[in-house]
């Protein structure tokens, strides 16, 4: 997590790569690719136990300032420490997390995207609501190594506040881009301020090392199942320690960037309120003893301090999975995130602002009551392949949507620009998938058949295994290509992902 300093980090990258064309292997930080990997469990492969209790730390911070923020982002192999293990993991700007971005609505964000990887990479910034095409949320464009592209997002005015974030979108390598490190928080700040004494931005990830201290390869099987690393992080940190007053008041802005793993989060006696999650913004905070995050969701929370030490668990969670895969191959897997420490001096009535004080939030509109301009079904499958991936990979299953594979020559849904249409997100195997959808929100309608209730706002839903989901997205602001997938970086990277057009 601390790099050694940025210089430092990007010679370390640069040796790293040298060292790879030398020893003609694929991608440096998976050269172990013939350990296998040994089961669920806490640990790491091969090394020591992971450092706990440190303070925690947090990423840089980037504000935009007169409406705009421009930065570079440089993606290298750099050394930092994951885990309180030394790694060589893959950084934006020499760090894992990359920094965090601060935005307001209706500002421009410009991102230099160094390449310094040996294979392509891009950059998606997941659940804003910005173009999906030339320079802005195109993932369609491949940054090659030793490139540089130029990206340039501009937030609508009425951009929804919450907490985003941004990750590699090359078809084929996203998850193992994620996997080694590279992925960053974005905050689209409140138009009014919400008093908190801390606010903490805590970017979940989960890896697996080898006893050398690099990122360990996953088998095919793992793939199969999505990876769940040995390691689970908080800001790159094993099980930090976070320290309060009694009757502070923070807001933790918690982040799920995992390639599979589901996070049942509970922070236990003490009083936890959901603002929202994605972009989707409750009118009043919302008292909630647990919180399922899927890949790639995150949530807005309040925690009131109560005296005493509480962990923050990520609990078990049945995600399912096929009849080989079980017992092979770790799968909704549990750990510990933090450890919350409270005790002092009650905090000072400044500080514990009571619930009351948060100003409620206009109610985002309901799609229940709007016209229904299509109705679509979207069936997610898993089914046995003949292993066209050839060599070593035979036996490989196939993940699909509506039968179909990705490619990105191909377009696989058109939609008018302007229209809200229905989707029923149909799952016709035995693991949950959470689907994601590019730039337009969706509005969870029914889950498994149970209808929602509330205005529930989501970019990436879960669907059940042998389960569905309906949803509402209106195709307004923009138009252009983009994509929808399964939030399992594994099973998209196999070609559970589709292709959209909005015109
Ligand atoms: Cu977070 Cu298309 O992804
Ligand atoms: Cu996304
Ligand atoms: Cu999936």
């Amino acid at each position: 997590m601390r790099p050694i300093s940025r210089r430092n980090a990007l010679i370390a990258g640069g040796l790293g790569t040298a060292a790879t064309v030398a020893g003609g292997a694929g991608l440096w930080w998976s050269l172990n690719s013939t350990q296998q990997p040994n089961g669920a469990g806490g640990g790491n492969r091969g090394g020591a136990a992971p450092v706990q209790g440190a303070g925690l730390h947090g990423p840089a911070e980037l504000r935009s300032a007169d409406g705009r923020l421009q930065l570079t982002l440089d993606t290298a192999p750099g050394r930092v420490e994951l885990g309180g293990r030394q790694t060589r993991a893959l950084c934006y700007n020499g760090t894992v997390p990359g920094p965090t971005l601060r935005l307001r609505p209706g500002d421009e964000l410009s991102v230099r995207l160094v390449n310094g990887l040996n294979e392509p990479t891009n950059l998606h910034v997941h659940g804003l609501h910005v173009s999906p095409e030339d320079d802005a949320d195109n993932v369609f464009r491949a940054v090659l190594p030793g490139q540089a592209f130029d990206y340039r997002y501009r937030l609508p005015p009425d951009h929804p506040p919450g907490v985003y974030w941004y990750h590699p979108h090359h078809h084929g390598m996203v998850a193992d881009q994620i996997f080694a490190g590279l992925f960053g928080a974005i905050i689209v700040e409140d138009p009014e301020v919400i008093p908190v004494s801390t606010e903490r931005v805590l970017v979940v990830s989960d890896t697996t090392l080898d006893s050398a201290g690099n990122i360990a390869a996953v088998s095919p099987m793992e793939r199969m199942a999505g990876r769940e690393g040995e390691l689970l992080l908080l800001n790159g940190q094993s099980n930090p320690l976070l320290t309060a007053n009694p009757g502070a008041r923070e807001r933790w802005r918690i982040i799920n960037t995992c390639v599979a793993r589901y996070l049942r989060l509970r922070l236990d006696g003490q009083q936890l309120q959901l603002l929202g999650m994605d972009s989707g913004r409750f009118p009043e905070p919302e008292t909630v003893e647990e919180l399922l995050l899927a890949p790639g969701n995150r949530a807005d929370l309040l925690v009131t301090a109560a005296a005493g030490e509480a962990v923050f668990h990520a609990l078990p969670y049945d995600r399912g999975g096929m009849p080989g895969m079980m017992g092979q191959v770790p799968i909704g897997g549990a750990g510990t995130l933090a450890t919350f420490r409270v005790r002092g001096s009650t905090a000072a009535p400044s500080d514990a602002a009571t619930p009351g004080a948060v100003t409620s939030r206009p109610a985002q509109e309901d799609l229940r009551t709007a016209a229904v301009a299509a109705r679509r079904q979207l069936v997610l499958s898993m089914g046995a392949g003949q292993g066209r991936r050839g060599g070593g990979m035979g036996g490989m299953m196939r993940f699909t949507i509506n039968g179909r594979e990705y490619s990105e020559a191909r377009t696989d849904t058109t939609v008018a620009a302007g229209t809200v249409e229905e989707w029923t997100l149909v799952n016709t195997s035995p693991m949950d998938h959470p689907f994601h959808l590019h730039v337009w929100p969706m509005q969870l309608i029914e889950d498994n058949g149970q209808d929602v209730g509330a205005v529930v706002m989501r970019d990436v839903v879960n669907v059940r295994a042998n389960g569905r989901a309906t949803v509402r997205i209106a195709f307004r602001d923009f138009g252009g290509r983009s994509v929808y997938h399964c939030h399992i970086l594994d099973h998209e990277d196999l070609g559970m992902m589709g292709v959209i057009e909005v015109r």
